[in-house]
This record gives structure tokens, C-alpha cells and sequence, in this order.
């Protein structure tokens, strides 16, 4: 899960970075956009890198998705009886929320790369201007698929939180103040992350970058 999980949010950070670069200019991002094709030239024939980071990328969600669905069914075991009155969960809003987030943010994946990846669901699908395709997706009157990104990175917040509260708990001190500590991280990152995500859609919603 740990593994797995440390290395989608690598993933995630160099990509909402990235995708800060739209505030540089159109020419700047298509550039860059370009670049992430050509990373690994010569050594490595054109896109081979990319390709190799997105099998590495599926290996990660699937192997996420597996040991997600490992804990669940020994957890299940570990109590085959159910209670009776089932008391009410602890834990934050965000712990309960895994599973069904981790679905939301899967189906997200799905539409977003159908959608700014290989253009099919994007009102300019032009491979060679992502910019352009990003402006057209979040234009004024196509504000719902705003709402949607909007709905998607927040669930993924809520995610994020979770896990990065895990990972950090496991790491700090075993302590109410390093509980209390690796708490505040967790929600941290995950307001940033969030935030780096939706200032781009945001910008083009508002005509700050068209
Ligand atoms: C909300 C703001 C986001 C914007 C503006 C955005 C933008 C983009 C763009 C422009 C591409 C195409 C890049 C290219 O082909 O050169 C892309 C690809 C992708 N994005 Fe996003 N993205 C956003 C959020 C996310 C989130 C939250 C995730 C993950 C949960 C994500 C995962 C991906 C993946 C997996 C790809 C495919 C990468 C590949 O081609 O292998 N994106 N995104």
C-alpha cells in the first residue's frame, strides 16, 4: 500500500507542477508537453520513457488496488461474525471515505485521459496543443467540467489526507503530539496539492489564462 502509494503521489506532485507551467505561456507548455515525449533521447527511442513511466504508473494503481483489497478481506477475516449493533466507525471523515474515493479518483483517471490525453472527449483534441485543449475543456460555458475536475481533486484530497496521514504517523513519533503533528502535514499537503490542481482550471474558468 506504502510503496505503491508514495510513488502515484510522486507521480502526482511532478504532475500538478507541470501543469503550473500553463502560467508560462501557450508556447512554454506545448514545449514541455513536447519534452515529456522526448525525455530519455537519444539513449531511448522518442516517447519510450513515457511509455515505460506509464506501465510503471498502471503497475502502481494496480498493485495499489490489490493490496487495498488484500487488508479488506483480512480485515473481513479477522472478524467473521458481524456485530450485532455495529458501532459507529472511528476515524476521520477521510479514512471512512477510502474505497469509494479510491473509485471516484479511478473513473476520474479514466475520463481525464480520454479527455486531455488522447482528446477523444475534448472539444479541440489537438496531440499537438495542449494548451490549446486545456483552454477548451475549462472554457466559461463549459463550467460543469470545472465542477466535475473540482469534485474529483477534492475526493482525491480527502485520499491523499488519509494516506499521507498513515505514512506520516508510521515515520514521526508514536506520540499524541507526533499524531497531532503528522495530522497537520497530512491535511497540509493535501491543500496544496489540491490547490496546485484546481488553480489551472480555475484560471481558465476566470479568462486569467485563455
Ligand atoms: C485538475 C487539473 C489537471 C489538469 C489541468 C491536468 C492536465 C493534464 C494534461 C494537459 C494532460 C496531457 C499531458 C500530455 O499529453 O502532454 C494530463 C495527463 C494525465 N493526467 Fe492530468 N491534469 C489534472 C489533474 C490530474 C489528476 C488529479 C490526476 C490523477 C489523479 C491526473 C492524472 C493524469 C494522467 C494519469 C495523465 C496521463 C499521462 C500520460 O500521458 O501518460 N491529472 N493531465
Amino acid at each position: 500500500m506504502a510503496v505503491t502509494g508514495i510513488l502515484l503521489v510522486l507521480f502526482l506532485v511532478a504532475h500538478m507542477l507541470g501543469n503550473l507551467k500553463i502560467f508560462t505561456g501557450e508556447t512554454a507548455f506545448d514545449h514541455y508537453a513536447h519534452w515529456l515525449r522526448e525525455i530519455g533521447t537519444p539513449l531511448l527511442p522518442s516517447t519510450w520513457f513515457l511509455w515505460i513511466q506509464r506501465t510503471a504508473l498502471l503497475a502502481a494503481v494496480l498493485a495499489h488496488i490489490g493490496a487495498a483489497t488484500v487488508l479488506a478481506v483480512r480485515a473481513r477475516a479477522a472478524r467473521p461474525v458481524k456485530y450485532a449493533h455495529r458501532k459507529k466507525v472511528n476515524g476521520s471523515y477521510a479514512a471512512r471515505t477510502m474505497r469509494w474515493g479510491g473509485v471516484i479518483i479511478l473513473l476520474f483517471v479514466i475520463y481525464h485521459i480520454l479527455d486531455l490525453t488522447t482528446g477523444h472527449l475534448n472539444p479541440q483534441g489537438d496531440p499537438g496543443n495542449p494548451y490549446g485543449n486545456v483552454v477548451a475543456d475549462f472554457a466559461p460555458e463549459r463550467w460543469y467540467v470545472t465542477l466535475f475536475y473540482t469534485l474529483a481533486v477534492v475526493a482525491l484530497g480527502f485520499h491523499l489526507r488519509h494516506g499521507a496521514f498513515s505514512a506520516f504517523r508510521s515515520l514521526g513519533q508514536q506520540t499524541p503530539a507526533g499524531e497531532r503533528r503528522a495530522r497537520a502535514a497530512a491535511l497540509g499537503f493535501a491543500v496544496v496539492l489540491c490547490a496546485g490542481y484546481l488553480v489551472v482550471p480555475f484560471a481558465v474558468l476566470t479568462g486569467l489564462v485563455a
